[in-house]
């Protein structure tokens, strides 16, 4: 895939004087859905992801096309400046003055818990203005999401863009597709607007709106790797506090490998929510039991097992143990990877997927037999790695030995599932950015 040429295919609609942005996919190493729950989390950035080309445009429109869906046409959406009118403190500002920069951190946090926020942007429905979500609105929905929160933020978007998306992420595979297209255009309106703001801001904003807009309860990881990782590093994020560190990504004799199990699924009508309403019921039992805490990850393993008899739900309790005892093999992954323990790493991946497959649920055929095939051949750790139901899996095996082992275990899915894996190796990339002419070249 050459960039040039898509800007060339789409000239048309692109003009010239066009930017370019990247941003990546994300792929977990362990630390499985405990992101909404305060927990310990370790992704990198991969090599696929999603790139915009991007041009001015003088109206307050922006148009979208991807060179993906092409089927879908022209997507165009009017909006209304709302920067003087909405908000008289600035939450997002284009000022750059020192004041501004110290003041911004708590600014956005307050819009990030402003309960009427959502309310602030006056677009009535189907109006030439209207930036809700609609279901025929298919992916434009996730741009149209952060445009409308940059708005109500107070950004000044004085004339709109031409946005053109290229995507090569495999899709609905459970590699953040939707959170790299998220990073990707508040990127663009960052750099486009002049907007000071930054990465780790980006990343909340994202999440946001995947919550609010898009009706998906999800933690911060995703949002938070593909803006944040960092080339050759693992992304080491306590979603707690957010605090993070880059892991150098070590593997001795190992290679990791991702494996797409061509089961698509998306996270709207998954059991994704489920689980979290389900964590939401395992708080309120141990903050009436055992002790008041925001986050399950904050009950230790010991408060847990000592306090068993509080959840009468078998379910509940399982969900609650997966949760507590992933954190802690993340913690442990983590160490070994520094000990450059590879042994040990891959026997915590082993770990981590048995605890999603049997006491999260998450799991599904697919995986297991891509799971069970990559163990029986040799990997030293095979793992579902995202939200699972579906998606892929990652699994760390000897790299003298990867041709053979993707041959095998090509041969038992097919065998088994009826049609074929997709695999593809790892390398840990940076984070969102924008493209310079020598990229494109
Ligand atoms: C999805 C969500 C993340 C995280 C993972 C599971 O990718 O977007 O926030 O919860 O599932 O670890």
């Amino acid at each position: 895939m050459n960039l040039r040429n898509i800007a060339k295919k789409h000239e048309a609609f692109l003009g010239d004087k066009i930017q370019v942005y990247f941003t990546p996919g994300r792929v977990n190493l362990i630390g499985e859905h405990i992101d909404y729950e305060g927990g310990r989390v370790f992704p990198i950035a991969i090599n696929l992801g999603t790139y915009a080309f991007v041009s001015k445009r003088q109206d307050s429109e922006f148009h979208f096309l991807s060179d993906n869906y092409m089927e879908f046409g022209t997507k165009i959406i009017k909006y209304n400046n709302l920067r003087s009118s909405i908000r008289k403190t600035n939450i997002i500002s284009s000022e750059k003055s020192e004041k501004q920069e110290n003041r911004k951190s708590s600014h956005f946090s307050s819009f990030l818990e402003d309960e009427n926020f959502d309310r602030e942007y006056n677009s009535p429905s189907n109006s030439i203005y209207d930036l809700n979500f609609y279901n025929a609105d298919g992916w434009v929905n996730f741009p149209k999401g952060i445009i409308k929160y940059f708005l109500q933020a107070g950004a000044d978007i004085p004339s709109g863009l031409n946005i053109l998306i290229y995507g090569n992420l495999p899709k609905a595979s459970g590699l953040s597709s939707s959170a790299s297209l998220e990073v990707l255009i508040s990127l663009v309106l960052k750099y486009e607007y002049s907007i000071n703001t930054d990465l780790s801001e980006i990343a909340n904003i994202c999440k946001y709106v995947e919550n609010k807009y898009m009706n998906v309860n999800c933690g911060i990881m995703d949002q938070f790797a593909v803006a944040m990782s960092k080339e050759n590093h693992a992304l080491y994020l306590d979603t707690s506090s957010l605090a993070y560190d880059y892991i150098p990504l070590y593997t001795g004799d190992y290679s990791f490998i991702i494996t797409n199990t061509n089961k698509s699924r998306s996270l709207a009508d998954s059991k994704y929510n489920e689980r979290v309403e389900q964590c939401n019921t395992a708080k309120i039992l141990i903050n009436k039991n055992i002790k008041k805490l925001d986050y399950i990850c904050d009950l230790s393993l010991e408060d847990f097992y000592d306090n068993l008899s509080i959840f009468n739900d078998k379910i509940i309790a399982n969900r609650v143990e997966h949760i507590i005892t992933e954190n802690d093999r993340t913690k442990q992954a983590v160490l070994a990877l520094k000990q450059k323990d590879m042994i040990k790493f891959g026997d915590l991946m082993n770990k981590s997927h048995d605890s999603l497959r049997y006491l999260y649920e998450v799991s599904c055929n697919e995986l297991d037999t891509l799971v069970n095939s990559f163990r029986r051949h040799g990997a030293i750790g095979s793992r579902m790695t995202g939200a699972g139901f579906g998606g892929c899996t990652i699994s760390l095996v000897k790299t003298s030995h990867i041709d053979e082992i993707i041959t095998k275990v090509k041969s038992d899915y097919l065998k088994e599932i009826g049609y074929n894996a997709s695999f593809y190796p790892v390398k840990a990339c940076d984070g969102a950015k924008k493209l310079e002419s020598e990229d494109i070249l």
